[in-house]
Protein backbone atom coordinates (compact mmCIF):
# COMPACT_ATOMS: atom_id res chain seq x y z
CA UNK A 1 0.00 0.00 0.00
CA UNK A 2 1.19 3.46 -0.89
CA UNK A 3 0.30 5.78 1.79
CA UNK A 4 0.51 9.91 1.74
CA UNK A 5 1.46 11.37 4.51
CA UNK A 6 0.77 14.72 5.71
CA UNK A 7 1.77 16.52 8.79
CA UNK A 8 0.39 20.72 10.09
CA UNK A 9 0.38 20.32 13.75
CA UNK A 10 2.80 22.85 14.43
CA UNK A 11 5.11 24.97 12.02
CA UNK A 12 6.51 22.97 9.66
CA UNK A 13 4.53 21.44 6.61
CA UNK A 14 5.48 18.14 6.33
CA UNK A 15 4.81 15.86 3.09
CA UNK A 16 5.47 12.39 2.22
CA UNK A 17 4.77 9.07 0.17
CA UNK A 18 5.48 5.97 2.26
CA UNK A 19 5.06 2.25 0.41
CA UNK A 20 4.77 -1.09 2.27
CA UNK A 21 7.93 -3.43 0.84
CA UNK A 22 9.39 0.06 -0.67
CA UNK A 23 9.86 2.27 1.58
CA UNK A 24 9.72 5.97 1.89
CA UNK A 25 9.56 7.07 -1.71
CA UNK A 26 10.17 10.55 -0.87
CA UNK A 27 9.33 13.62 1.03
CA UNK A 28 9.75 17.29 1.59
CA UNK A 29 9.20 19.85 4.11
CA UNK A 30 8.67 23.52 4.78
CA UNK A 31 9.54 25.20 7.90
CA UNK A 32 7.60 28.38 8.66
CA UNK A 33 10.96 29.14 11.22
CA UNK A 34 11.58 32.20 9.44
CA UNK A 35 8.01 33.40 9.75
CA UNK A 36 7.75 33.44 13.80
CA UNK A 37 11.39 34.30 14.44
CA UNK A 38 10.44 37.92 14.77
CA UNK A 39 7.67 36.93 17.25
CA UNK A 40 9.92 35.18 19.46
CA UNK A 41 7.85 32.10 18.97
CA UNK A 42 5.10 30.46 16.98
CA UNK A 43 2.03 32.49 16.09
CA UNK A 44 -0.93 30.06 15.71
CA UNK A 45 -3.26 32.03 13.21
CA UNK A 46 0.02 32.45 11.38
CA UNK A 47 0.91 29.12 10.94
CA UNK A 48 -2.23 28.12 10.00
CA UNK A 49 -2.87 30.15 7.08
CA UNK A 50 0.76 29.53 5.81
CA UNK A 51 -0.13 25.91 5.91
CA UNK A 52 -2.81 26.49 3.62
CA UNK A 53 -0.92 27.92 1.09
CA UNK A 54 1.62 25.67 1.55
CA UNK A 55 0.17 22.00 1.78
CA UNK A 56 -1.27 21.19 -1.89
CA UNK A 57 2.05 22.54 -3.83
CA UNK A 58 4.00 20.56 -1.51
CA UNK A 59 1.81 17.31 -1.96
CA UNK A 60 2.01 18.07 -6.01
CA UNK A 61 5.70 18.77 -5.19
CA UNK A 62 6.67 15.14 -3.75
CA UNK A 63 4.20 13.33 -5.94
CA UNK A 64 5.66 14.68 -9.44
CA UNK A 65 9.47 13.98 -7.63
CA UNK A 66 8.64 10.51 -7.02
CA UNK A 67 7.17 10.02 -10.19
CA UNK A 68 4.03 7.97 -8.61
CA UNK A 69 0.84 8.57 -10.36
CA UNK A 70 -1.97 9.80 -7.79
CA UNK A 71 -3.75 6.72 -8.86
CA UNK A 72 -1.45 4.75 -6.84
CA UNK A 73 -2.49 5.95 -3.52
CA UNK A 74 -3.79 3.72 -1.94
CA UNK A 75 -4.17 5.85 1.54
CA UNK A 76 -3.70 9.67 3.43
CA UNK A 77 -2.62 10.03 6.62
CA UNK A 78 -2.26 13.23 8.39
CA UNK A 79 -1.65 14.53 11.71
CA UNK A 80 -4.68 14.56 13.75
CA UNK A 81 -3.44 15.92 17.24
CA UNK A 82 -2.10 16.94 19.76
CA UNK A 83 -0.76 20.21 18.10
CA UNK A 84 -2.54 23.35 17.51
CA UNK A 85 -6.32 23.35 16.65
CA UNK A 86 -6.12 25.64 13.47
CA UNK A 87 -2.65 24.19 12.00
CA UNK A 88 -4.20 20.55 12.56
CA UNK A 89 -7.00 21.77 10.71
CA UNK A 90 -5.64 22.65 7.72
CA UNK A 91 -3.79 18.79 7.14
CA UNK A 92 -6.95 17.21 8.39
CA UNK A 93 -9.36 18.79 6.16
CA UNK A 94 -6.93 18.53 2.80
CA UNK A 95 -5.97 14.79 3.98
CA UNK A 96 -9.66 13.64 4.54
CA UNK A 97 -10.69 15.69 0.93
CA UNK A 98 -7.87 13.97 -0.93
CA UNK A 99 -8.45 10.96 0.46
CA UNK A 100 -12.30 11.13 -0.56
CA UNK A 101 -11.44 12.43 -4.06
CA UNK A 102 -9.36 9.75 -4.51
CA UNK A 103 -11.66 7.45 -3.15
CA UNK A 104 -9.18 5.61 -0.44
CA UNK A 105 -9.09 5.22 3.14
CA UNK A 106 -7.93 8.26 5.58
CA UNK A 107 -6.56 8.05 9.30
CA UNK A 108 -5.85 10.70 11.85
CA UNK A 109 -2.32 9.85 13.34
CA UNK A 110 -1.54 10.45 16.95
CA UNK A 111 1.96 13.14 16.36
CA UNK A 112 3.66 11.33 19.19
CA UNK A 113 3.06 8.18 17.49
CA UNK A 114 4.95 9.36 14.50
CA UNK A 115 8.11 10.38 16.42
CA UNK A 116 8.29 7.29 18.08
CA UNK A 117 7.65 5.57 14.99
CA UNK A 118 10.18 7.62 13.40
CA UNK A 119 13.38 5.00 13.73
CA UNK A 120 11.51 2.87 11.67
CA UNK A 121 12.45 4.35 8.64
CA UNK A 122 15.97 3.50 9.69
CA UNK A 123 18.06 0.35 7.77
CA UNK A 124 18.06 -0.93 11.04
CA UNK A 125 15.22 -0.94 12.91
CA UNK A 126 14.61 -1.70 16.78
CA UNK A 127 12.13 -4.73 17.72
CA UNK A 128 9.59 -4.22 20.13
CA UNK A 129 9.33 -4.08 22.74
CA UNK A 130 11.65 -0.62 23.56
CA UNK A 131 11.52 2.11 25.98
CA UNK A 132 10.87 5.29 24.21
CA UNK A 133 11.89 8.54 25.20
CA UNK A 134 10.09 11.00 23.37
CA UNK A 135 11.31 14.71 23.63
CA UNK A 136 10.11 17.33 21.80
CA UNK A 137 8.59 20.96 21.81
CA UNK A 138 5.40 20.10 23.72
CA UNK A 139 6.58 16.79 24.99
CA UNK A 140 8.70 15.01 27.67
CA UNK A 141 7.54 11.39 28.14
CA UNK A 142 8.67 7.99 29.32
CA UNK A 143 6.86 5.50 27.52
CA UNK A 144 7.16 1.29 27.22
CA UNK A 145 6.14 0.33 23.82
CA UNK A 146 4.92 -3.20 22.97
CA UNK A 147 3.92 -2.63 19.60
CA UNK A 148 1.98 -0.27 17.54
CA UNK A 149 -0.36 1.47 19.40
CA UNK A 150 0.44 -0.53 22.88
CA UNK A 151 1.57 2.22 24.79
CA UNK A 152 2.13 2.45 28.94
CA UNK A 153 2.82 5.80 30.04
CA UNK A 154 5.75 5.92 32.53
CA UNK A 155 6.74 9.38 32.85
CA UNK A 156 5.66 12.59 31.74
CA UNK A 157 6.60 16.45 32.18
CA UNK A 158 5.01 18.23 34.90
CA UNK A 159 5.67 21.62 33.69
CA UNK A 160 7.79 22.64 30.83
CA UNK A 161 8.78 19.75 28.37
CA UNK A 162 12.63 19.85 27.39
CA UNK A 163 12.29 21.54 24.00
CA UNK A 164 10.61 24.31 25.43
CA UNK A 165 12.61 24.66 28.33
CA UNK A 166 15.66 24.69 25.62
CA UNK A 167 14.06 27.52 23.46
CA UNK A 168 12.94 29.46 27.07
CA UNK A 169 16.28 28.49 28.45
CA UNK A 170 17.46 30.17 24.59
CA UNK A 171 15.49 33.29 25.25
CA UNK A 172 17.26 34.11 28.72
CA UNK A 173 20.30 34.32 27.20
CA UNK A 174 19.32 36.24 23.98
CA UNK A 175 19.30 33.81 21.82
CA UNK A 176 17.52 33.66 18.47
CA UNK A 177 14.30 31.92 18.01
CA UNK A 178 13.67 28.45 17.90
CA UNK A 179 16.45 28.54 20.81
CA UNK A 180 16.70 24.84 20.79
CA UNK A 181 19.71 24.29 18.29
CA UNK A 182 21.16 27.59 19.12
CA UNK A 183 21.75 27.01 22.74
CA UNK A 184 23.39 23.50 21.73
CA UNK A 185 25.93 25.21 19.48
CA UNK A 186 26.75 27.71 21.90
CA UNK A 187 26.78 24.62 24.76
CA UNK A 188 30.05 23.63 22.59
CA UNK A 189 32.08 26.43 22.99
CA UNK A 190 31.30 26.34 26.97
CA UNK A 191 32.96 24.49 29.81
CA UNK A 192 31.57 21.80 31.87
CA UNK A 193 31.68 22.16 35.47
CA UNK A 194 31.82 26.15 35.83
CA UNK A 195 28.31 26.09 36.85
CA UNK A 196 26.10 23.13 39.14
CA UNK A 197 22.79 23.48 37.71
CA UNK A 198 20.36 20.90 39.48
CA UNK A 199 19.10 17.87 37.96
CA UNK A 200 15.48 18.38 38.61
CA UNK A 201 13.25 16.14 40.42
CA UNK A 202 16.03 12.88 40.63
CA UNK A 203 16.37 13.14 44.19
CA UNK A 204 12.83 11.10 44.65
CA UNK A 205 11.48 8.27 42.99
CA UNK A 206 9.06 8.20 40.03
CA UNK A 207 10.00 8.93 36.32
CA UNK A 208 8.07 12.56 35.71
CA UNK A 209 10.31 15.22 34.63
CA UNK A 210 9.99 19.06 35.33
CA UNK A 211 12.12 21.39 33.40
CA UNK A 212 10.56 24.91 34.09
CA UNK A 213 12.96 25.69 37.09
CA UNK A 214 16.01 25.29 34.63
CA UNK A 215 15.26 28.24 32.72
CA UNK A 216 14.85 30.37 36.38
CA UNK A 217 18.10 29.42 37.14
CA UNK A 218 19.63 30.16 33.93
CA UNK A 219 18.22 33.87 34.07
CA UNK A 220 19.83 34.05 37.90
CA UNK A 221 22.87 32.71 36.77
CA UNK A 222 23.04 34.93 33.94
CA UNK A 223 22.43 37.94 36.15
CA UNK A 224 24.66 37.43 38.50
CA UNK A 225 27.48 36.64 35.97
CA UNK A 226 29.64 39.31 34.27
CA UNK A 227 27.55 38.53 31.03
CA UNK A 228 30.46 37.74 29.10
CA UNK A 229 30.56 35.30 26.07
CA UNK A 230 31.98 32.61 27.88
CA UNK A 231 30.07 32.63 30.56
CA UNK A 232 27.35 32.65 28.34
CA UNK A 233 28.67 29.57 26.75
CA UNK A 234 29.61 27.72 30.13
CA UNK A 235 25.45 28.70 31.62
CA UNK A 236 24.29 27.15 28.24
CA UNK A 237 26.62 24.27 28.34
CA UNK A 238 25.42 23.72 32.47
CA UNK A 239 21.98 23.60 30.87
CA UNK A 240 22.24 21.18 28.56
CA UNK A 241 24.33 18.90 31.29
CA UNK A 242 21.42 18.94 33.54
CA UNK A 243 18.84 18.25 31.16
CA UNK A 244 21.47 15.06 29.61
CA UNK A 245 22.28 13.81 32.97
CA UNK A 246 18.47 13.81 33.97
CA UNK A 247 17.32 11.72 31.18
CA UNK A 248 20.09 9.11 31.38
CA UNK A 249 18.79 9.03 35.13
CA UNK A 250 14.79 8.79 34.57
CA UNK A 251 15.86 6.37 31.66
CA UNK A 252 18.07 3.92 33.67
CA UNK A 253 15.32 4.11 36.22
CA UNK A 254 12.59 2.51 33.68
CA UNK A 255 14.78 0.30 32.30
CA UNK A 256 15.64 -1.17 35.55
CA UNK A 257 11.63 -0.88 36.22
CA UNK A 258 10.83 -2.54 32.82
CA UNK A 259 13.69 -4.81 32.13
CA UNK A 260 13.72 -3.76 28.66
CA UNK A 261 17.11 -3.66 27.04
CA UNK A 262 16.73 -1.49 23.98
CA UNK A 263 15.63 2.71 23.97
CA UNK A 264 14.16 4.48 21.53
CA UNK A 265 14.67 8.37 21.31
CA UNK A 266 12.81 10.59 18.94
CA UNK A 267 11.28 14.34 18.69
CA UNK A 268 13.41 17.24 18.14
CA UNK A 269 15.09 17.53 21.19
CA UNK A 270 16.27 13.44 20.10
CA UNK A 271 18.61 15.94 17.62
CA UNK A 272 20.82 17.29 20.62
CA UNK A 273 24.39 15.83 19.97
CA UNK A 274 25.58 15.56 23.83
CA UNK A 275 22.11 14.02 24.55
CA UNK A 276 22.52 11.13 21.86
CA UNK A 277 26.41 10.71 23.30
CA UNK A 278 25.10 10.35 26.84
CA UNK A 279 22.37 8.23 26.39
CA UNK A 280 24.61 5.49 23.94
CA UNK A 281 26.75 5.73 26.55
CA UNK A 282 23.82 4.59 29.19
CA UNK A 283 22.99 1.67 26.70
CA UNK A 284 26.77 0.88 26.34
CA UNK A 285 27.45 0.58 29.98
CA UNK A 286 23.68 -1.30 30.42
CA UNK A 287 24.75 -3.86 27.17
CA UNK A 288 21.61 -2.68 25.55
CA UNK A 289 20.76 -0.15 22.32
CA UNK A 290 19.98 3.41 21.33
CA UNK A 291 17.77 4.13 17.88
CA UNK A 292 17.28 7.09 17.36
CA UNK A 293 16.15 8.68 13.88
CA UNK A 294 18.27 10.34 10.99
CA UNK A 295 18.43 13.88 12.73
CA UNK A 296 16.45 15.28 9.89
CA UNK A 297 13.20 13.13 11.27
CA UNK A 298 13.95 13.72 14.56
CA UNK A 299 11.93 17.21 14.43
CA UNK A 300 8.66 17.57 12.77
CA UNK A 301 8.41 15.67 9.14
CA UNK A 302 5.60 13.85 7.32
CA UNK A 303 7.64 10.45 6.82
CA UNK A 304 6.76 9.63 10.28
CA UNK A 305 2.87 10.65 9.63
CA UNK A 306 3.37 8.77 6.58
CA UNK A 307 4.48 5.42 8.30
CA UNK A 308 2.07 5.16 11.43
CA UNK A 309 -0.47 5.45 9.12
CA UNK A 310 0.79 3.06 6.83
CA UNK A 311 0.60 0.77 10.11
CA UNK A 312 -2.83 1.09 10.87
CA UNK A 313 -3.87 1.45 7.35
CA UNK A 314 -2.84 -1.82 6.46
CA UNK A 315 -4.10 -3.17 9.79
CA UNK A 316 -7.75 -1.83 8.08
CA UNK A 317 -7.72 1.16 10.83
CA UNK A 318 -9.31 4.62 8.97
CA UNK A 319 -11.36 7.11 9.91
CA UNK A 320 -15.36 7.77 8.17
CA UNK A 321 -15.83 10.56 6.56
CA UNK A 322 -15.38 13.16 9.85
CA UNK A 323 -12.52 15.33 9.83
CA UNK A 324 -10.34 14.84 12.95
CA UNK A 325 -8.39 17.33 14.97
CA UNK A 326 -7.72 16.44 18.71
CA UNK A 327 -5.43 19.13 19.99
CA UNK A 328 -4.95 17.35 23.45
CA UNK A 329 -4.61 13.99 23.10
CA UNK A 330 -3.19 10.56 25.13
CA UNK A 331 -1.07 7.80 23.39
CA UNK A 332 -2.78 5.61 25.57
CA UNK A 333 -5.68 6.18 23.86
CA UNK A 334 -5.03 4.97 20.98
CA UNK A 335 -5.72 1.29 19.45
CA UNK A 336 -3.38 -1.51 19.43
CA UNK A 337 -2.14 -2.71 15.77
CA UNK A 338 -2.42 -6.63 15.35
CA UNK A 339 0.92 -7.94 14.18
CA UNK A 340 0.67 -7.80 10.87
CA UNK A 341 3.04 -8.58 7.83
CA UNK A 342 5.10 -5.60 6.24
O1 LIG B 1 9.60 17.45 17.55
P1 LIG B 1 9.71 18.88 17.25
O2 LIG B 1 10.25 19.30 15.90
O3 LIG B 1 8.34 19.62 17.39
C1 LIG B 1 7.42 19.27 18.36
O4 LIG B 1 6.70 18.25 18.19
O5 LIG B 1 7.39 20.02 19.38
O6 LIG B 1 10.61 19.52 18.40
C2 LIG B 1 10.96 20.87 18.41
C3 LIG B 1 11.80 21.15 19.64
C4 LIG B 1 12.08 22.64 19.82
O7 LIG B 1 11.84 22.98 21.17
C5 LIG B 1 13.56 22.76 19.46
O8 LIG B 1 14.20 23.83 20.10
C6 LIG B 1 14.09 21.42 19.92
O9 LIG B 1 13.08 20.50 19.55
N1 LIG B 1 15.37 21.06 19.28
C7 LIG B 1 16.53 20.92 19.95
C8 LIG B 1 17.52 20.59 18.99
N2 LIG B 1 16.91 20.55 17.76
C9 LIG B 1 15.60 20.83 17.97
N3 LIG B 1 16.80 21.02 21.25
C10 LIG B 1 18.08 20.80 21.64
N4 LIG B 1 19.08 20.50 20.79
C11 LIG B 1 18.86 20.37 19.47
N5 LIG B 1 19.85 20.06 18.63
ZN1 LIG C 1 6.95 16.95 16.96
Amino acid sequence: MLVLGIETSCDETGVALYAGGRGLLGHTLFSQVDLHARFGGVVPELASRDHVSRLLPLIQEVIDNTGINSKEIGGVAYTAGPGLMGALLVGAVTGRALAWTWGVPAVGVHHMEGHLLAPMLEEEPPAFPFLALLVSGGHTLLVEVDGVGRYRLLGDSIDDAVGEAFDKTATVLGLGYPGGPALAALARQGTSGRYRFPRPMTDRPGLDFSFSGLKTFALNTWKESGRSEQERADIARAFEDAVADTMVIKCRRALDQTGLGTLVVAGGVGANRCLRERLAGLMQERGGRVYYPRAEFCTDNGAMIAYAGYRRLQAGQHESLSIRAIPRWSLEELPAVGDIAM
